[in-house]
């Protein structure tokens, strides 16, 4: 059984957290209304009781529409101070901003450990990644700043072409990198122009919090919105409203298309979507196995497999099937379960309190239709987490071979003709990515060539990864919409838009004027260095 030890003094919160303010129209406001606990199923209570963090505000219709009037108002149809200010300045308010958010780590560091259970290196990795994505995103605005600072001229015709923001966009981020993943959204959305209105994950709720202040001192009012609550109660009136722009949401497919659906005019909604998958390894015969036991356990089992760029189903060769099983498992068994903070650990608790259950499930199905758990520990329970059970033979049909488990259980698929896993790829909804394990170039070529057309990254000889976060993360099928990376996230959040004229003497006079007179924030051959 895995054994949760003691918790030190030194790592609990001083006192509970009751969070009461929210961020609306530049306003921190304070809550009065019903409020809902948040819990940590990080415990030492005996008997098992899950730590209380401190509480929400469980908000609704109401300040949810205040909220969305109050984006509405920044971005002022067109007109507002931040959609039109000089990226110069916009650059200052984000270089504000995160001066700040750097002197919150501690804390911040602190809550990603409790209320989701990352252990302390992947927390602060966490932490300093994300400041890294801000400072980079600034530097890469810049630069599309500096190429948009000229005029270009085709069939005599001139035209000074920008990316503009979109509008108001809604912005939804996942338990599992409720900094990361969300100020990945967040960020770009906001440098662009856009105004914005962000609802924090279920869990990874409070580390949000130490950031209020600087989200209202940084930027002008209603630029960025912070509400608290169920993201049904919040988020649904806000897209019936029909009036946002943009949805930007890490999650899964089917609370994607629930809130798409809710928008009446779909052609005005512009989804940037990073959805589920369930990325394979591919494990040829060739093989180095040292290697592929490493990855395949970082990539299975790193944040206990709640990635959703983690590998969800290992296919091996048949000719190397035995000497993987025996090292795979062995190297699960060997892996170290504790709290966060606790040195060395890599298997932590599972934030989510009903997991364990739902884990248990997948493994009794997959045993009822004839799958073993493979490694002495697998399945073993305590009151906050499951230990990963390597399922073998699993086969379609399988509630673990259809579902994204998003948590510790790793199923296996033998094969011996490489056609197998690529026809269940394409036949899959998912497309995000592949671990493909092998050396002969003559086998991996023709595979390099397919994969890349089911999934958007084939990673050669290594598990797979969102990182590093200036390439193009994205994905086909239910795996997402749209394309992020410090680069591609500029883009996605904006829109070409530009000024044209005929090449006459009376457009180059006024233009030329415009110009030098450097009144408009648009028209700009300004460079930022
Ligand atoms: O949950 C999905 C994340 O984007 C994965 O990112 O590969 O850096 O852990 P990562």
């Amino acid at each position: 059984m895995p054994v949760t030890p003691p918790i030190p003094e030194s790592v609990r919160l001083e006192a509970p957290i009751d969070q009461r303010q929210y961020l609306v129209n530049g306003e921190l406001r304070t809550w009065d209304g019903p409020v809902s606990e948040v819990y940590s199923t990080i415990s030492d209570a005996e008997p098992y009781a899950p730590t209380v963090l401190g509480s929400i505000p469980t908000m609704g219709e109401a300040e949810a529409l205040d909220a969305l009037e109050a984006a509405m108002q920044a971005y002022d149809k067109g007109k507002g101070v931040w959609p039109t200010m000089k990226v110069r300045d916009r650059i200052a308010c984000m270089e504000k901003f995160v001066g700040q958010m750097e002197t919150k780590r501690d804390r911040i560091v602190q809550l990603l450990m409790w209320e989701i259970g990352k252990s302390q290196p992947d927390s602060e990795k966490e932490f300093d990644r994300t400041v890294e994505y801000i400072y980079d995103t600034i530097e890469e605005y810049k630069q599309l700043d500096r190429d948009a600072a000229k005029f270009s001229r085709h069939d005599g015709v001139y035209a000074h072409i920008r990316r503009g923001p979109i509008g108001v966009v809604l912005c939804l981020g996942p338990y599992n990198y409720p900094l990361n993943e969300t100020f990945a959204l967040l960020i770009p959305a906001i440098i662009m122009g856009n105004t914005t209105i962000f609802k924090p994950a279920k869990h990874g709720v409070l580390l949000i919090t130490p950031l209020l202040e600087a989200f209202q001192n940084s930027f002008p009012k209603g630029v960025v919105n912070i509400l608290f609550g169920r993201g049904r109660a919040v988020a649904t009136p806000i897209m019936q409203s029909g009036k946002v722009d943009v949805l930007a949401l890490i999650g899964n497919s089917a609370s994607a298309n629930a809130l798409q659906d809710q928008h009446p005019k779909s052609n005005r909604l512009r989804l940037v979507l990073g959805l589920e998958a369930k990325n394979p390894a591919i494990v040829l015969p060739d093989a180095d196995m040292d290697l592929t036991i490493r990855e395949c356990i970082s990539g299975t089992l790193s944040f206990n497999g709640q990635r959703c760029t983690a590998l969800k189903i290992l296919y091996v060769h048949e000719t190397v099937l035995e000497e993987f099983l025996e090292r795979f498992t062995k190297a699960v068994d060997a892996l170290r379960f504790g709290n966060p903070w606790d040195p060395g650990v890599s298997l932590t608790p599972l934030p989510e309190a009903a997991k364990p259950d739902y884990i248990q499930e997948l493994i009794d199905d997959a045993v009822a239709k004839g799958a073993k758990v493979m490694n002495p520990k697998g399945g073993q329970r305590s009151a906050n987490f499951i230990w990963p059970a390597v399922l073998y033979p699993v086969k379609p049909g399988m509630r673990v071979y259809e579902e994204e488990q998003f948590g510790p259980v790793i199923p296996v698929v033998p094969f011996t003709d490489i056609d197998q896993p690529l026809d269940e790829m394409a036949e899959s909804n998912y497309g995000q990515q592949v671990s493909l394990f092998g050396k002969d170039i003559n086998t991996l070529a023709p595979l390099i060539d397919t994969l890349a057309n089911l999934v958007c990254r084939v990673n050669l000889n290594s598990s797979c990864q969102r990182g590093p976060d200036v390439y193009p993360f994205t994905g086909r099928k239910d795996s997402a919409v749209a394309t992020l990376s410090v680069h591609d996230a500029l883009r996605s959040f904006s829109i070409r838009t530009f000024v044209a004229f005929k090449d006459t003497p009376l457009n180059n006079e006024t233009v030329e004027a415009l110009v030098d007179a450097k009144l408009s924030n648009f028209i700009s051959t300004d460079y930022i260095l």
